[in-house]
């Protein structure tokens, strides 16, 4: 495998930084740096981790390229702990700092209980209120949960994220190794190719563990439209990745947004980008970018949602909440 982490990978141009990874040789994994500057997104260094951890546990071997001292990024990258998740010394001697920003270091989660703490234990890390920091839980808990609920993974997820206090937005990013979306949905859904599971996945009520739509208490099919709709609601992007297939839901564009944002329940209606041949990843990367300042909206709109799609019945919401519209 082969990754290069360049000095811009965000969820706006994520496709180009996938389409330059390779991912055969599944007992090697070679790291390059850009020379001067790495601005990624949180999702493209979970993935990272996500193939050093698998390339790692089959006894294979890690390389990161070397950086110059030039690169000011170095700091940042061991502070994300990604060259300990990489098993590599950093390529210059990075002095240990007390990082400015605030962020979740690469995070390994593998079992409920493992979700469970972090979800408590992170709350300080993002120096946020309770309530604030619900969406953000909400939407990590969901996306593990898929992973180890569906992944069947031995390394488990991936995830780590960084705050950016003056948007008030975190990035997320989390990846697995696991069996991948289609693969899951198998069991009870024929897809042609990776892409369609993924939007078949994306749709409320489909999933992979229960036959039917709405599956069973425990899956109701619908953590994947959840996090889309959080992002949709807030005005965030939202990739997931798996196998050769992508999907990006974009923002809603500003002449439109004045009617209301629109949460639809077929992907295919999203404003997004769709590529169906990048290159196979074994597993699922979700990378989704999460509004902090939203936790009244946010109940308002779990509520909305649920009514909508009659997962789930709560209080009436608040009359002062514009709620999104759905179709
Ligand atoms: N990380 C993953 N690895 C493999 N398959 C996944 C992963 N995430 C999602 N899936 C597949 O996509 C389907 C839909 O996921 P989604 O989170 O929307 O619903 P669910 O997990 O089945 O139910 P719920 O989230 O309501 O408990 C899953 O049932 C599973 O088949
Ligand atoms: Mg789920």
């Amino acid at each position: 495998m082969r990754i290069f982490l360049p000095n811009s990978a965000h969820l706006a141009n994520l496709e180009a930084f996938l389409r330059k990874c390779r991912f055969d040789k599944p007992t090697e994994l070679h790291v390059r740096l850009h020379p001067r500057w790495v601005s990624v997104h949180p999702v493209a260094v979970a993935l990272t981790a996500a193939a050093a951890a698998q390339v790692r546990q089959l006894g294979g071997v890690v390389t990161v390229g070397r950086a110059s001292s030039k690169n000011h990024s170095l700091r940042y990258l061991a502070a994300m702990q990604l060259f300990k998740a990489l098993g590599c010394e950093p390529p210059e001697k990075v002095r240990s700092h007390e990082p400015a920003g605030r962020f979740i270091p690469i995070t390994q989660i593998r079992t409920s209980a493992e979700l469970s703490n972090f979800i408590v234990e992170m709350v300080p890390l993002l120096h946020a209120t309770k309530t604030e920091v619900q969406p953000i839980q909400y939407v990590i808990s969901e996306l593990v949960r898929n992973v180890i609920e569906h992944a069947n993974s031995t390394t488990g997820a991936m995830i780590c994220a960084q705050y950016y206090k003056a948007r008030r937005r975190l990035a997320l990013g989390v990846a697995d190794m696991g069996v991948g979306i289609r693969e899951s949905l198998s069991t009870n859904y024929t897809t042609s190719d990776d892409l369609s599971a993924l939007k078949l996945a994306l749709q409320p009520g489909v999933t992979g563990t229960t036959s039917g739509i709405y599956g069973s208490a425990n899956n109701a099919g619908a953590g994947l439209f959840f996090t889309k709709g959080i992002a949709c609601a807030s005005d965030n992007l939202f990739t997931i990745y798996s196998g050769s297939g992508f999907f990006k839901l974009r923002r809603t564009p500003l002449a439109k947004r004045a009617k209301g944002i629109v949460i639809h329940a077929d992907p295919d209606n999203d404003y997004h980008t769709e590529i169906a041949d990048l290159p196979a990843w074994q597993g699922t990367v979700v990378g989704v970018d999460v509004s902090i300042d939203k936790g009244r909206t946010f109940a308002q709109f779990l509520h909305a949602i649920r009514t909508v799609f009659g997962i789930h019945r709560q209080a009436a919401p608040d009359p002062g909440f514009k709620a999104p519209r759905f179709a």
